[in-house]
């Protein structure tokens, strides 16, 4: 059992507050490797529910769960075959309301993922649409006419690998594919498309939902004309696979995706959240040049998203001091009134304690210094417990994306690989059967059960973490001022109601000294083992602590 009691925990002052998406702390389950409750070897919704206490006592305030709807699943749920319903690998739909009922008994939101921009190509609207070109849904996906010689309409690519069009001989055009050619995309200029949609977003409201993750939500639509899209300069090139294993980053995506008619349709889909009350979606903004701006455009004002989800911590340089005090600048320019949802780790990326290659002391020291970001938190599973990135083997692999460009790149199946909860067998009780990938060796010694009975693991330091900031309005909801980089250390004040919190973080292995700012400051964090302010104005940080102090003159 772990020192923390849940039902003791400082909760948000008003958990159905129409904001309490800011500042809050997001939970990301990826089902298939979250917990298996029929031993088939993939996780499913009752495995999940089985594990809220676990989730409620960490402390976050909701979870998004990657998705769990019907299909071929060749995107592994990417690529959704019927957005009202649930995978019969994952379970049904009254397992859902099962779990929304528990999951908020217990003080947890639930936020599902919509893929939104392309569905299957097993979905009933594309195996209409592709029949000819006469058909009811026939202009509901991107087709577009051969060039004269017979090659694509234009030189857009896919993220995937190849050209973002393939051909369907009954209807002898393409169709658009920003990601796997079982993946088309949807054609958003159509108003019926866009109602479609929304009614599919209406269903999981009225299921009692709290929110979204959005999927690729700056990729909805497309330019109306087809323009080509330019190339990119080599020294923009920058994205999470290298510009020479995927040729994707060398263009730049200026007719794809980021098209000013998106705005109109998040404003739509903003309206029904507001009809449902306190529900809040956060938007993926997939743009390794223009991210933060794209972000401060769609979170601004009221209308449009609460949140964008922001790629700038998902980085493969380490993270230093200067580099967030640059992020956070960038963001106050580009969205000074929007709204940002930061993570280390995802589904999609190389877990962070790999990335930045971290020892036990920087992943405590990246989880404290998290939480006095100004933004939404979103923690991805297992990063409490410091997996590493597993090594899967080629034969192992599942992820096309890993498939298609392995060994340069291999894909996003090492950080997906099962939860280890117990260290009783070789699936870290995930499973009885066999794993869809393979349990990590390494990770077996880092199982969940180990760590709550150990007050010194990282699992008890990300309780404690989450505990401080909820119990402090000021980390929640306040403004940063003071953004500052010295050598290794970021500081940055957190201002709310007349409260004013310094917050400082040694992110290097080295012992650090800084010279705290004019004033008294009253250590807080006792908790978080965090160095305290000296009275000739001082403060030493030992490798990787943090300090956080409120001013009292
Ligand atoms: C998701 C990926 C997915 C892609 C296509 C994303 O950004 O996070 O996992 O492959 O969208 O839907």
């Amino acid at each position: 059992m772990s020192n923390l009691d849940p039902n003791t925990l400082p909760r948000p002052s008003d958990s159905n507050a129409t904001d309490w998406w800011r500042g809050a702390t997001i939970y990301q389950i990826y089902p298939r490797s979250f917990q298996d409750s029929n031993d088939d070897g993939i996780g499913d919704l009752p495995g999940i529910t089985q594990r809220l206490g676990y989730i409620a006592e960490l402390g976050v305030d909701a979870i998004w769960i990657s998705p769990f709807f019907t299909s071929p699943m060749k995107d592994f749920g990417y690529d959704v075959s019927d957005y009202c319903d649930v995978d019969p690998m994952f379970g049904t739909l009254t397992d859902f309301d099962a779990l929304v009922a528990e999951a908020h008994d217990k003080g947890v939101k639930v936020m599902i993922d919509l893929v939104l921009s392309h569905t299957s190509d097993q979905h009933l609207w594309f195996r209409e649409s592709a029949k000819d070109r006469t058909n009811d849904k026939a202009d509901w996906y991107v087709w577009a006419d051969p060039k004269p010689d017979g090659t694509p309409p234009n030189n857009w690519l896919s993220i995937f690998g190849g050209p973002a069009w393939t051909w369907c001989p009954a209807r002898e055009q393409y169709y658009l594919h920003n990601f796997l050619k079982s993946q088309p995309d949807l054609n958003f200029h159509n108003p019926d498309v866009q109602d479609a949609l929304l009614a599919a977003t209406r269903f999981w409201l009225e299921r009692g939902v709290d929110g979204f993750r959005l999927d690729t939500i700056n990729f909805y639509f497309a330019d109306k004309e087809l323009r080509d899209n330019p190339a990119l300069p080599p020294e923009k090139r920058n994205a999470t696979i290298a510009p020479s294993v995927n040729p994707y980053n060398h263009q730049e995506h200026l007719y794809s995706k980021n098209q000013p008619e998106n705005i109109a349709f998040l404003e739509r889909f903003r309206a029904l959240l507001d009809a449902y009350g306190a529900r809040a979606a956060v938007g993926e903004v997939g743009d390794a040049q223009k991210g933060l701006e794209i972000l401060g455009d769609y979170t601004s004002g009221d209308k449009r998203m609460q949140m964008c989800y922001a790629f700038e911590f998902l980085s493969k340089e380490p993270l230093t001091a200067q580099a967030v005090v640059d992020v956070l600048t960038r963001l106050d320019t580009h969205a000074p009134d929007g709204w940002a949802c930061w993570a280390f780790s995802n589904h999609d990326v190389m877990r962070h304690a790999s990335r930045w290659d971290l020892s036990p002391q920087a992943q405590r020291g990246f989880i404290s210094m998290m939480i006095a970001l100004r933004g939404t938190l979103c923690l991805y599973q297992g990063e409490e417990l410091g997996l590493e990135e597993a090594d899967v083997a080629f034969d192992d692999l599942q992820d096309p994306y890993g498939i298609e460009f392995w060994p340069e790149y291999k894909g996003r199946d090492g950080c997906r690989t099962p939860m280890v909860w117990t260290h009783s067998n070789s699936n870290g009780g995930f499973s009885e059967a066999k794993p869809w990938l393979p349990v990590a060796a390494p990770h077996l010694q880092k199982a969940a059960a180990a760590q709550e009975r150990d007050v010194t693991s990282l699992l008890q330091h990300y309780r404690r973490a989450l505990a401080f900031r909820k119990a402090h309005t000021a980390l929640i909801k306040g403004a940063h001022a003071n953004l500052n980089a010295q050598n290794d250390v970021l500081s940055l004040h957190r201002l709310h109601d007349g409260t004013e919190m310094f917050c400082a973080f040694n992110l290097s292995e080295t012992a650090q000294t800084i010279t705290l700012p004019t004033g008294t400051w009253e250590p807080l964090g006792d908790s978080l083992d965090c160095a305290t302010p000296l009275p000739d104005g001082t403060l030493h940080l030992r490798p990787w602590q943090p300090c956080f102090a409120r001013r009292t003159t």
